[in-house]
């Protein structure tokens, strides 16, 4: 482990307090027996694992039946269901419309500005959504984009999401979407590694009632990387903005005027679906790769197994934004590849009034609810009167994903939210991961607060030791997993070496995949998550890389140097914690040297990335052979007694940066 593991204490702590939870909840009767997913598929998984991937596979239309459902020759290269074709597209929306469910919704829209009595919503029909993918494929097809060109997506919560998405899997143009609260530098990065040619984008999108620009960061980045050729704009909230004739289109006029008609064509399983770039623990974002036939046979059938979707009945409604990998695989493509109808919402959970989300869910009888602990901690703190105050009697299955759910988060959610009808599904997976690893089945699994349990009927992780060993039950380690599956990634974007490296060298001799996890295996052998071991930050559910945050804050002109850690938070589960060392010339840097180093950060990375708290500090503690130790600067985030301080260099600098951290604001 390195020193950003959970420390000794910390982690000790969590997990004594997690082994006291006795709290079990069994699957309610009703949903028991008519589950989807039965006790027995776990052995079914475990005796024939090709048979069952292939039995899934099925779930989706294949223009040609693969030959080989695993091919493991040359390991960690996995390829599933070679020889296969279909179209991504053709599977979310045409066949629906092909099987008569045409006037199906497939989106209930939510905008987030309520104006005048007239709430800003759409619902999309399958049909419909079919018209429009169609357009939007032709569009792109006119601007120059073929199979295997990249397309960039920047967009807010808006349907044009979706329809990029499905337009570009249409046309085998992987896309890569940026979320839209990372900042011009990021967006830049990005285009540039991928090299995307088209970038699509809006003028903006609603943000606690307000319009917030989206189109500036696209010009902006246009300046840092030359491989933009043309720009396509939704017009959303009719911001002013810059217009280059050369590059800009607006997406009313092309895919507006476009054809409705749009053959797909079908592509290898293994061809590139999308490139979504996540933190590592280098300054470096990883492009994780995903490709066609194996990924959607994964978001397809967890989403089938762990919502026990009843597509016919249930509404949908996952609040994930399209820029993170839950936005992918369920919002996009699982959900659509099971022809559901689903909610898609554009704001914040608590704009206009604080009750909104409730009020979304009772106004479309939404029935399987998915979201992260961060929102759920965040109105926890509100109490329960405003939720209460919603008939949510619909609810059903509630999902939770992106960091560890804390016991008491847990059991509020279920209680308020639920009822305590609703069995609480806590996700264990990743962005490489694709879909669902390890999670309860709602029909099946007496829930545990805290722990995800054990993994889903055809996939295999352990908690393993430094050698790889399974541990005891009882025991904590590393979560691997320990055999292929369909939806894992392919490689990094244009980087296989780092692929290699980063999931497959610690663990080599036995071909685990190594998740940068760490875990602890209960008496019962279930698993509770409890974070990274590696340099990446887990902040309000979204991957942070300390390096990068670091590499951000040295490249302004006044530091010298930076240590960043990710410091446990009761709302965000992890904050941004930074000390800074300032260049000598900068003196003491000024009066608005903290929210100047802020606001830097924001610039470079975006405003997710902004620390809680920095500390200008005269040294790093360092090893003698000059690591630092952030496991100590983490002790004083954390505000608690420095650890260890033997292996420093120099151990009176934690005095120093102890009692400045006494007086730092
Ligand atoms: C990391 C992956 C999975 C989509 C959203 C985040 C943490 C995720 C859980 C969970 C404990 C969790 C892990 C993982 N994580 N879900 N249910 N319990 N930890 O995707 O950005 O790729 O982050 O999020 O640390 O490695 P991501």
């Amino acid at each position: 482990m390195s020193d950003q593991s959970t420390g000794p204490s910390s982690t000790e702590q969590t997990i004594s307090n997690l082994l006291k939870e006795e709290r079990r909840f069994e699957p309610p009767a009703d949903l028991a027996a008519s589950a989807n997913v039965t006790a027995d598929a776990y052995d079914a998984a475990a005796a024939d694992r090709e048979a069952f991937w292939a039995e899934q596979a099925d779930r989706l239309t294949w223009a040609t039946k693969w030959d080989q459902v695993l091919d493991d020759s040359n390991p960690p290269f996995f390829k599933w269901f070679t020889g296969g074709t279909l179209n991504a597209s053709y599977n979310c929306v045409d066949r629906h419309v092909e099987a008569g469910r045409g006037d199906k919704v497939a989106i209930h829209w939510v905008g987030e500005p309520i104006t005048g009595g007239a709430d800003d919503t759409r619902d999309i029909t399958y049909a419909q959504l079919k018209d429009e993918v169609s357009q939007a494929a032709n569009a792109l097809t006119a601007l120059g984009v073929s199979k295997g060109d990249r397309v960039a997506i920047y967009l807010p919560m808006i349907p044009e999401a979706i329809v990029a998405m499905l337009a570009c899997a249409r046309l085998g143009a992987p896309h890569t979407v940026v979320f839209g609260g990372f900042s011009a530098d990021a967006l830049a990065s990005r285009v540039d590694d991928c090299e995307a040619k088209v970038v699509i984008t809006s003028d903006g999108g609603y943000r606690r009632g307000t319009p917030s620009a989206l189109k500036p960061a696209v010009d902006e980045a246009r300046t840092k990387t030359d491989k933009i050729e043309k720009v396509l704009v939704v017009r959303r909230t009719g911001q002013e903005v810059a217009w280059d004739d050369a590059v800009d289109v607006w997406w009313h006029d092309a895919v507006g005027s476009a054809s409705t008609d749009h053959t797909p064509e079908a592509f290898d399983a293994e061809h590139p679906l999308y490139v979504m770039y996540t933190s590592g623990t280098t300054g470096k974002p990883k492009g994780i790769l995903h490709t066609t036939g194996g990924y959607l046979t994964g978001a397809a059938y967890t989403h089938h197994a762990v919502f026990d979707l009843k597509p016919e009945t249930d509404v949908y409604w996952c609040t994930a934004d399209v820029g993170w990998v839950t936005g992918h695989s369920y919002i996009a493509y699982g959900p659509l590849a099971n022809g559901v109808t689903q909610v898609l919402y554009e704001g914040t959970p608590d704009s206009p009034e604080p009750g909104r989300w409730w009020k979304i869910i009772q106004d479309y009888g939404v029935t399987l609810f998915y979201t992260a602990p961060t929102a759920i901690r965040s109105f926890m703190k509100q109490g329960s009167e405003v939720p209460d105050s919603f008939d949510m009697s619909s609810l059903r299955i509630l999902g939770s994903v992106g960091e560890p759910i804390n016991p008491e988060a847990y059991v509020w959610y279920r209680h308020v939210i639920g009822g305590d009808r609703t069995p609480v599904v806590d996700t264990w997976w990743q962005t490489e991961t694709g879909a669902v690893m390890i999670s309860p089945l709602p029909g099946v699994t007496a829930g545990k607060p805290g722990s995800a349990m054990t993994p889903i009927p055809g996939i295999e992780a352990d908690v393993v030791d430094d050698e790889g060993r399974s541990v005891p039950n009882g025991s904590g380690g590393y979560l691997v997993v320990t055999s292929p599956w369909p939806s894992m990634l392919r490689t990094l974007w244009g980087d296989d070496d780092r692929y290699v490296d980063t999931y497959w060298s610690r663990f080599k001799k036995q071909g685990f995949y190594f998740a940068g996890d760490g875990a602890k295996k209960d008496e019962d052998g279930d698993i509770w998550v409890l974070g990274r071991v590696d340099d990446v930050m887990n902040v309000s559910g979204h991957r942070l890389s300390t390096t990068e945050i670091e590499s951000a804050l040295v490249s302004h002109p006044k530091v010298a140097e930076s240590a960043v850690v990710g410091a446990t938070d009761p709302d965000t589960g992890q904050a941004v914690v930074a000390y800074v060392i300032l260049r000598n010339e900068a003196g003491d840097g000024g009066p608005d040297i903290i929210k100047e180093l802020s606001d830097h950060v924001r610039s470079q990375i975006g405003p997710i990335a902004k620390p809680r708290q920095i500390m200008i500090v005269p040294e790093l503690p360092k090893t003698r052979s000059g690591k630092i130790m952030r496991r100590l600067l983490r002790d004083v985030a954390e505000g608690r007694t420095v650890g260890d301080t033997q292996t420093l260099a120099d151990a009176s600098i934690m005095d120093l940066i102890s009692a400045g951290q006494a007086t730092s604001t």
